[in-house]
């Protein structure tokens, strides 16, 4: 069997995308970006990039031109009818859009000005955020911290094909893998046909752990798949989850059926939509089922429990290309003495642990562990100490 074979292919069905410029050609290719008018990539921006030129976003070849955003946002397709539930533009403002013309080579700076791409450019179109917001969120309200993300990003877009020079500045965590064909080559290398992707953004609590090992019951090996873009202020930093996912992973899962991976993605609180872009992103990553429990990448209350899971009777299971496993709301029952959920748990609330993630992070500032049943007392002991000590 070729090493093709036992992958699943990229989302739409074809090749990953690799925007990496060959190794021979950097040095010609930093010499050409470094004469050209460059445009300056925010942290969100940078992320996207690196999802981009890895392939992540697969079948994506750079920021998206009109119609692939104007089709993505109204009906969650790309204009080749492929899925895809949230544009992923450039955005720039008018003054900028002044000085540049379709046709020519623009450098894509860092803040400290590096110049880590070259966007030979397409198209200059200019777009209505709110009317994005909208749509993509339900709502353009700056209390949704993705819609507001959205609003503040300035009008005009960039798009055309991209092609990466160096590797981005400033990434983390690179002890684990962090791009589609390092992860691939890992479930190549531990035998693994069937992998389940836990996308989180969250410290692993004992309903992440119950819903992660039910789906490893029915698969080969588990990634654990935080995500370590931007998230908003007062969500847990990733250096601080990530501490937490290696304790979890060493003390309690087997070594040859769970890994970490990093996504490097930025979290967009779209709830349903971005449900559906990180299931594409973990297909593109070599995952064959991806998880997706209750209020997945919800915020607030802008979002139904299970409307994250309700949005896939929408696609085709073909054109998705990697199935979704949903579970329900998870606690731990006092009468049923373990793990449950609202599927498998006769009791009432007034029976099950049930804590939000505002309580616990109340609790963690104050210096408060959650009780055992919520959170393993390892994970409690480093959560304790960074978010206490952190205030
Ligand atoms: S998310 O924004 O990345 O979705 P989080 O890290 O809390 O936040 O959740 C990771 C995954 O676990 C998501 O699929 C989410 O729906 C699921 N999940 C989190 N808590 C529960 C729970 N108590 N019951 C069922 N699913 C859950």
């Amino acid at each position: 069997m070729s090493v093709r074979d036992d992958a699943i292919t990229a989302h739409g069905g074809g090749e990953l995308v690799d925007l990496k410029a060959p190794v021979s050609e950097r040095a010609a290719l930093a010499a050409h970006g470094a004469k050209l008018a460059a445009v300056t990539l925010n942290a969100r921006d940078l992320a996207d990039l690196e999802m981009l030129a890895s392939g992540a976003f697969s079948p994506l070849t750079g920021f998206m031109g009109e119609a692939d955003y104007i089709r993505s946002r109204d009906e969650m397709r790309l204009a080749s009818g492929v899925p895809w539930s949230i544009p992923i533009t450039l955005g720039v403002d008018e003054t900028t859009v002044k000085e540049l013309k379709a046709g020519q080579d623009i450098a894509l700076a860092t803040e400290d000005g590096r110049r880590p791409a070259i966007l030979k450019l397409a198209e200059i179109y200019k777009v209505d955020r709110k009317s994005e917001a909208q749509n993509v969120f339900g709502t353009a309200e700056d209390a949704h911290p993705g819609a507001k993300n959205v609003t503040s990003m300035p009008p005009y877009c960039l798009a055309g094909k991209l092609t990466l020079i160096e590797e981005i500045p400033g990434r983390t965590f690179l002890e684990f893998p962090r791009e589609p064909r390092q992860t691939r080559a890992a479930f190549r290398e531990r035998g693994w046909k069937k992998i389940v992707a836990f996308q989180t953004r969250n410290p692993t609590h004992r309903a992440h752990e119950y819903i992660q090992k039910a789906a490893l019951e029915i698969c080969d090996g588990l990634m654990i798949h935080p995500l370590v873009g931007e998230t908003k202020g007062d969500d847990v930093p990733a250096a601080v989850r990530m501490e937490t996912y290696k304790v979890l992973l060493d003390l309690y899962y087997p070594k040859n059926r769970a890994m970490i991976g990093v996504f490097p993605a930025h979290m967009r609180y779209g709830g349903p939509r971005e449900a559906i872009l990180h299931a594409i992103a973990r297909r593109n990553y070599g995952c064959t089922h991806f998880i997706v429990g209750r209020d997945h990448a919800g915020v607030g209350n802008y979002y139904g429990s299970y409307d994250a899971q309700k949005i896939f009777e929408r696609f085709e299971p073909s054109e998705m290309g990697i199935t979704p496993l949903m579970f329900e709301n998870t606690f731990y029952c006092k009468r049923c003495n373990s793990m449950a959920s609202f599927k498998t748990c006769p009791h009432t609330d007034e029976d099950r642990l049930i804590l939000s993630g505002t309580k616990v992070r109340e609790m963690l500032r104050a210096g408060d562990a959650p009780p055992p049943e919520f959170t393993r007392p390892e994970l409690a002991a480093i959560l304790v100490r960074a978010m206490h000590e952190a205030k």
